[in-house]
């Protein structure tokens, strides 16, 4: 079996999403989600498997929440999904992976995400991942969350003489 990683293209939105969750039932999400990678303020990428679209995750670089987004600093991973038959397998875990190194490559020193308190496969990931700091925990419509924040700049590498180096802790 074949797997890519693909950025989703804006126009792609409802054709390679729809594989993956109800774009129908979340009509008002899906708008705000296609409006936000035509803006540019969010990058989603799918997993495939020989082409079939399995898995997504976003990043988004501008919310109204301070917590989740600070310019140039801190982004936030938005809309983590897996297909029900493919969970898991470790597709999770590679995708967080994945775009905390983009995170990474563009620069951000942090990556925040939202998780519902009942989502014990959700959190168990994240810490996991290192998203070891809970910066918020509270209650909206949707009911109890918390939100994780990883810091993932890179350690800076110091030289001690021409032939040795050592990193910074
Ligand atoms: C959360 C979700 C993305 C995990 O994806 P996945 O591909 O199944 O995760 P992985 O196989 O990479 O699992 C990585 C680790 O997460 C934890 N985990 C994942 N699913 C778990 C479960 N059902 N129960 C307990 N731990 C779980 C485990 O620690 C696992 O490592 P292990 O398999 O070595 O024990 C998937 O369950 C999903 O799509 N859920 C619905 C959407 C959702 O809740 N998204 C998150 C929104 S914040």
């Amino acid at each position: 079996m074949e797997h890519q990683i693909i950025k989703l293209p804006p126009q792609d939105f409802y054709k390679k999403c729809s594989d993956i969750w109800d774009t129908v039932k979340h009509e008002q999400f899906a708008k705000q989600f296609e409006q936000e990678l035509y803006s540019g303020n969010r990058i989603a990428y799918i997993y495939q498997i020989d082409g079939e679209n399995i898995a997504e995750i976003s990043i988004v670089f501008d919310t109204d929440d301070p917590d989740y987004t600070i310019e140039k600093k801190r982004a936030y991973i938005s809309h983590l999904v897996v297909k029900h038959e493919y969970r898991r397998k470790g597709i999770g875990r590679e995708l967080v992976r994945f775009i905390i190194d983009k995170a990474v490559e563009m620069g951000y020193k942090e990556l925040s995400i939202g998780v519902d308190l009942n989502n014990y496969p959700a959190i168990k990931l994240y810490v996991d991942c290192g998203f070891d700091k809970v910066i918020f925990i509270g209650k909206d419509e949707q009911g109890e969350y918390l939100k994780l924040l990883k810091i993932i700049s890179p350690r800076e590498e110091v030289k001690i003489n021409d032939s040795q180096s050592i990193y910074n802790r």
